[in-house]
């Protein structure tokens, strides 16, 4: 919760902008970049927060960009990003497959290609021979802060599994691609634990890839970092971080015999804690011994805690500006569905959390939601995406207009 957001400021963007509303703070995701700037390139993993106004800031500060889909290389292009053979590129693309309108658009682009799959190496080099490559491994181990953001390992379908690496090669070298990098993303939260496991098995496929006769000039650790949605919860000392994987690189370094540049691939470091989701008192009921707060934001705007049992700490804003002894209280959004809680836990929908008594009108703070929040919302429940706003300072702007149900029809009318 490191966002600088007073009780005051949110009461004027709710009357300026209205409520359910993004709001991020620009001062602590510059704060979050200058943390990680020991790495030679931060290549924002924009999946987290892919609003146009957050790339320009990113880019602003001179942090590039990753892209998994045709429609963020064009959100990428469009905040100022270039990509071409300039290294590092503005622009990389990572997945594991193409369709064909994001092939046809990174050859375009020439936006280098972090391959998950060989398929994807000889989809390119049929197309675009000398196209710059990195291969994203799946060293065969993983972690993550649930099974389903946990990327290595047998059960992910991400990456080249590590035994392939020389087929791989083999494939870049068939079609005279040009290799930049070896890369590794296992998940997201990191795992001290797991982290020297990491960058030894980083060092082994540098060996393996000289040993079949090929160069790279960069190593990206990927992202993961985690933050401390929890009090409590540790701190990533980003120092000690940089540190394990500067010692890899400069093994891999000895093996090759000349500098390797070192990227970092952070999505919810840069952003999560710069963001809230603002959402209005609508009703409050009890049922049975529940206490239920009901507010105009969904599962269609924040997904998190539906879909992993997520943690977000809450701030209850009362009009009166009181606070009043807290009680249990199970904050509940407008969807139709019963899953639409905000306070889960692991096992129950329904987890009754000490918050502030609201009654109508009183403004709930959702926080850490920067990152996977807005990019993750959806239309269900025929719901228009809400507005997200930047705060700078003093000043604020409207980055993100509220869509329309009129613009959601427009979709169907007429066919
Ligand atoms: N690089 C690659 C290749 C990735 O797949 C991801 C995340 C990242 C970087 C950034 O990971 P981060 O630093 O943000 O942990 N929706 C989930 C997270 C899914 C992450 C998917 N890949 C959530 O809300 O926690």
């Amino acid at each position: 919760m490191a966002h600088r957001f007073t009780p005051d400021q949110l009461w004027t963007l709710d009357r300026t902008y209205g409520t359910p509303l993004w709001v991020y703070d620009a001062a602590t995701i510059r704060e979050r970049i200058a943390q990680v700037s020991n790495f030679d390139t931060v290549r924002f993993a924009q999946k987290a927060c892919s609003n146009v106004h957050i790339l320009r800031l990113m880019r602003e500060q001179g942090v590039k960009v990753d892209a998994v889909s045709r429609g963020e290389i064009l959100r990428a292009l469009e905040a100022g990003y270039t990509a071409g053979d300039a290294e590092p590129s503005g622009i990389v693309f990572t997945a594991d497959l193409f369709d064909a309108p994001t092939l046809d658009c990174v050859v375009e682009h020439r936006v280098p290609v972090n391959a998950g799959s060989i398929d994807m190496l000889h989809q390119l080099g049929e197309r675009s021979p000398g196209h710059a490559v990195w291969l994203r491994i799946n060293p065969g181990f993983g972690h993550g802060h649930s099974n389903k953001t946990n990327t290595g390992g047998e059960h992910s379908k991400h990456g080249i599994w590590h035994t392939d690496l020389p087929a791989a090669l083999a494939a870049i070298r068939q079609h005279g691609l040009r290799l930049v990098g070896l890369h590794m993303h296992i998940g997201s939260g990191v795992d001290y634990g797991h982290l020297s496991e990491v960058c030894g098995a980083m060092v082994q496929l540098v060996r393996t890839t000289q040993a079949a006769g090929m160069d790279l000039h960069a190593l990206s650790a990927g992202g993961g970092l985690s933050i401390p949605y929890r009090e409590g919860d540790a701190v990533v000392d980003t120092q000690h971080y940089f540190g394990l994987w500067n010692a890899a690189r400069q093994q891999a370094e000895a093996v090759l015999g000349h500098p390797l540049a070192l990227e970092l691939e952070p999505g919810r470091f840069l952003v999560a804690e710069s963001g809230v989701l603002l959402a209005e008192v609508r009703a409050t009921k009890d049922v049975g011994r529940n206490h239920f707060v009901l507010v105009d934001a969904g599962f269609n705007e924040l997904m998190r805690p539906s879909m992993y049992g997520s943690f977000h700490a809450m701030t209850v804003l009362r009009r009166d500006g009181s606070t009043p002894a807290p009680r249990p209280t199970v904050l509940a959004g407008p969807l139709c569905e019963s899953g639409d809680v905000f306070t889960q836990g692991d096992g129950g929908v329904v987890q009754p959390r000490p918050l502030t008594p609201a009654t109508v009108g009183d403004l709930v703070v959702l926080h850490d939601t920067g990152a996977y929040g807005a990019s993750m919302s959806s239309n269900y429940n025929t719901r228009p995406l809400v507005a997200e706003v930047l705060v700078d300072g003093d000043a604020h702007r409207l980055i993100r207009r509220r869509q329309t149900v009129e613009e959601l029809l427009a979709l169907e009318r007429g066919l």
